[in-house]
């Protein structure tokens, strides 16, 4: 008997690839997936905890799940991600109906669990061991993962996929709940990166995004003693045929050498686009935030870039509001975005997190209408850096991987095979134009007529679509 799976996924790239992971093996255990909790057996949540709105979220779509579950005690609700494992027994606790608590570190025995549940076995929980519950060895395979099960139809495009290099994170910025959530640091095997680049080359994929907290700093000591780092990865994925385009996220800025800048210059499928979170501009708050690196470190490392790869496109995030963060800190950070001209930066409010460094020993003294303030204010400032920056492009052709129909097609309701289209440039920029949906995964030149803060707007001459050609009079029309 098939088996309906409803699966609901929030927080970063990672989570997004474990819900790939997960749904490709649940469907080998005869599952079929669902768009609507009410028509599943069995609801799953991929939860993050980088910030307490995250969770609100979770615990008040499980909330919302309450009847269901008292009409239906037969259907099966299970919480996975970051959240399982750091709140573990609090979400029986907090929502009782819930049947399931899985830990990033332990995806592989959903199947198995599930079973369990639905033979009577009663609530189940699997996490990984805390960052100081035993060995290190033991901690960390108690945080292992399985990548190697791929599914193209849970990814956004077929041809785009992500692709885990690294898990965990030790950099312990005194912030951030990720360290403990997802475990120590840890590179996978280059050889299992590359057979796996290889499967989704073989899939029909032509886009690979390597992932990792810390992405940069990725490497892996083998047997003999021989060790590899991302320039070295990057050499080696760079030969597999059928991929056009690399990319990589997060970068930590430390570890951007110039090394692996001059790789990305000789490389030439490897995406000149870099992800470098700064998280402030005052050193005294980057000391607070154990970042590990000065202001000064930060520009040097943009100088190295601008120097080695000129045209480039860095973003950042910052965090804004956080503990001790006065108005002169947060005017220096001000300060960095103008002076870095970042090609857009994810900003955040400052959440206090439980277990965290700065939750034990720094207050959240900054008011939240002060928080909302610099918020505003820095989107701002970085808007108003983007437009500027997005009207360089226009008049210029730029080459973008076609992604498919825009969001405005989709939410319109389009049909037939002229549409908006949306794509991206090497350097991650949204460009969408009128063009025809079989282009979708195959790369184009587009020539950029206007822009917008997030988008390029273009216009594509000639669209060859096999024998017939056809004249394209439209322009885009913005998203
Ligand atoms: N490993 C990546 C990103 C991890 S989380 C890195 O180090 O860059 C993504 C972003 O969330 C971080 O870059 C940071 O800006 C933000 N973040 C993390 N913890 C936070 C917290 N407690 N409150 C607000 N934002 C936070
Ligand atoms: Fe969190 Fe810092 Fe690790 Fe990023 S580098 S995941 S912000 S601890
Ligand atoms: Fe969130 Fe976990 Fe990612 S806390 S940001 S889902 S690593």
């Amino acid at each position: 008997m098939k088996k309906h799976l409803y699966i609901e996924t929030v927080g970063c790239q990672m989570n997004v690839l474990d819900s790939e992971m997960v749904v490709a093996d649940l469907k080998r255990h005869g599952y079929e997936m669902v768009d609507r909790p009410a028509d599943a057996d069995t609801v799953l949540f991929n939860t993050c905890s980088v910030r307490e709105h995250a969770e609100e979220k979770i615990y008040s779509a499980l909330g919302k799940l309450r009847q269901t579950k008292e009409r239906h005690p037969e259907k099966t609700i299970g919480v996975m991600g970051c959240m399982a494992q750091k709140d573990q027994k609090i979400i029986f606790e907090r929502a009782p109906y819930v049947d399931l608590v899985v830990g990033p570190g332990q995806l592989q025995q959903i199947p198995g669990l599930l079973e369990e549940i639905r033979s009577g076995g009663g609530r189940q929980m699997a996490v990984s061991l805390g960052r100081k519950e035993g060995k290190q060895e033991t901690i960390r395979r108690s945080h292992e993962t399985f990548d190697p099960l791929r599914d193209p139809a849970m990814r956004p495009t077929p041809f785009q996929a992500y692709l885990r290099i690294q898990i965990g994170c030790d950099k312990f910025c005194s912030y951030c709940v990720v360290p403990n959530t997802r475990g120590p640091e840890q590179g996978r095997s280059p050889d299992q990166i590359v057979r796996e680049a290889e499967t989704l080359a073989a899939q029909g994929c032509r886009e690979i995004t390597l992932l990792g907290q810390t992405v940069n700093s990725y490497r892996f000591t083998d047997a003999a003693g021989h060790q590899t780092n991302l320039a070295g990865l990057l050499q080696r994925l760079h030969t597999v045929a059928a991929i056009d385009r690399l990319k990589f996220v997060t970068n930590y800025p430390k570890d951007m050498t110039e090394e692996l800048l001059e790789t990305i210059r000789d490389l030439p499928k490897v995406s000149t686009y870099l992800h470098v979170p700064a998280q402030s501009g005052s050193d005294e708050q980057l000391k607070r935030m154990r970042r590990g690196y000065t202001v000064a470190d930060y520009l040097a490392m943009m100088e190295r870039i601008e120097r080695i790869l000129p045209a480039a496109s860095i973003s950042s995030d910052f965090i804004v509001g956080f503990s001790g963060e006065t108005d002169a800190d947060f005017r220096q950070t001000v300060d960095l975005v103008k002076r870095c001209r970042f090609k857009n930066s994810f900003i955040f409010k400052y959440s206090e997190r439980a277990g965290t460094k700065a939750a034990q020993r720094m207050p959240d003294d900054v008011p939240e209408a002060v928080k909302s303030q610099r918020n505003q204010e820095l989107l701002a400032v970085q808007d108003a850096i983007s437009r500027e920056d997005n009207q360089r492009f226009v008049g210029q052709t730029v080459e973008i991987l076609v992604e498919g129909p825009s969001k405005k097609a989709k939410r319109r309701g389009d049909e037939g095979p002229l549409v908006q289209m949306t794509g991206r440039t090497m350097c991650d920029r949204i460009v969408v134009y009128d063009g025809n949906r079989r282009h979708a995964g195959e790369l184009l030149s587009v020539s950029i007529t206007d822009a917008s803060s997030h988008t390029l707007i273009g216009h594509v001459r000639t669209v060859h679509t096999g024998p017939e050609v056809y004249q394209l009079q439209a322009t885009g029309s913005g998203t």
